[in-house]
Parts: C-alpha cells; structure tokens; sequence
C-alpha cells in the first residue's frame, strides 16, 4: 500500500484541543493515530539533554540522524521510551520551535509520518502541516484553533503548572513561532475545516467532527 485509504489530518496551534479530540475520533472510527509534534518534542529533549545547542542546525541534523540509526526509525515516533513530563517541559517547549524551524529535520519527520502511514488503513494524524505540507491529499483536513486566552486555561487545567500568565505567554510565543517559521509554517489547508473551539464544549467539537467523518464516502 502507498498510502493508507484515510488520512485524517488534523493540524492547528498548541493546546487548541488536537490530541483530545485525535484520540476519541481514533477510538470512534478505528484509525491509527500519531500526534507527530511528539517527534519534534523527542528531538528537542535529546538535543538538551546530550548538550546540542537547539540554535545549531548542523548539530541538530546529526543528532537526529544518530537517533534515527539507534532506535531504528519508526521508534522515533513512537517510542515508549520518552514520559509525557519530559517531553512536555517548559525547556523542551521552549527548545522545540528551534527544532521545528530546521528544513532538513522537517523533512525526516515529514519522511517517518508518511512511512508510518503507510502500515496503516486509516489513520487520524495531528501535527502543524499535516495537511498542507505532509498530506496533502489527506481525506479529511481539521483545522482546529481557539482564542490564545481559552488555549492557556485549558492548558493550565490539563498540566496543573505554572500561572496562568506563563502559560499564555508560552501558548503565544508558540503561536508566532508556528506561524511564522519560513519552512511549513503553521496555516490552514485551503480545503482545510476549520473548527474555532473558543465558545464549544469538548462534546460539540467532537460532534462537529464525527459528522463530517460520517458524512465522508470515505468512512463508508
Ligand atoms: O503538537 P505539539 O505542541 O506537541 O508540537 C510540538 C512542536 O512541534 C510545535 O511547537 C511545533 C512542532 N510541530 C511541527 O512543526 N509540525 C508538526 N507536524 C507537529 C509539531
């Protein structure tokens, strides 16, 4: 198979409520699913933790390349190796929008996704350019955004740390920091659907979502 017969791309800034709602739909519909900013955020963490500076994009290349070699690729995805606490630190927050900035590593990830899709039959995938840049001929393209203020109290709710003012000020540096990169930056696909959560519950945005799947000849 080349590609998998459904690829829902799902693709919007931080905390806008990607991965709740990927992980009810792949439960839903049965689909695959990969949240690929994981492996931008396994990049960052090595990169920090062997001592890469995150601003020295040859070294970063490198590093990715030696972790590709050790965990034999796919791993790299996926693997259990990692905890959430680790991979979601405020350094590695901080030090994965350097990563996500360098073309050739984007292009590696861009690379594993696709490889990874490739053993699936339908997948639900999250990421910033899942459905401009990686799928383009994904099936079904969500775009899903909320007000930068709604994203900091959801955050500060799910993780519990830091005030409230830290959080949105992380929630708005990302921001510009997705938008703005020259390689995939963070835009919605032109047949992307976008869903802003600000005024919905959890509940409406899933409904608002199952819908469309269903309604798609693809589910059918
Ligand atoms: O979805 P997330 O917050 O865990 O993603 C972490 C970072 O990785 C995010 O700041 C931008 C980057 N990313 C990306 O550039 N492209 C993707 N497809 C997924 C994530």
């Amino acid at each position: 198979r080349v590609t998998p017969d459904v690829v829902v791309a799902v693709d919007g800034p931080a905390a806008a409520g990607k991965t709740t709602t990927c992980v009810a739909l792949a439960d839903r519909f049965r689909l695959g699913y990969l949240e690929s900013g994981r492996t931008y955020r396994v990049i960052a963490f090595e990169a920090l933790r062997r001592g890469v500076p995150t601003g020295d994009r040859e070294n970063l290349v490198a590093l990715c390349d030696e972790l590709l070699h050790e965990s034999r690729d796919q791993d790299l995805l996926t693997s259990e190796r990692y905890q959430a606490a680790d991979l979601r630190s405020p350094s590695v927050n901080v030090a994965v929008s350097d990563v996500a900035r360098v073309d050739e590593l984007r292009k590696r990830v861009t690379q594993l996704v696709r490889l990874w899709a490739q053993r699936q039959v339908r997948c639900i995938i999250e990421g910033r350019d899942i459905g401009t840049v990686v799928f383009p001929s994904a099936s079904i393209k969500f775009y899903l955004t909320a007000s930068p203020e709604v994203r900091a109290l959801r955050r500060l709710e799910q993780e519990r740390r830091g005030s409230y003012e830290d959080v949105l000020k992380d929630v708005i540096r990302r921001d510009r920091a997705d938008m703005s990169r020259t390689v995939s930056p963070l835009v919605p696909a032109d047949d992307a659907i976008t869903i802003d959560t600000t005024e919905l519950t959890l509940n409406e945005v899933l409904g608002q979502m199952s819908s469309v799947c269903e309604r798609s000849v693809t589910f059918s």
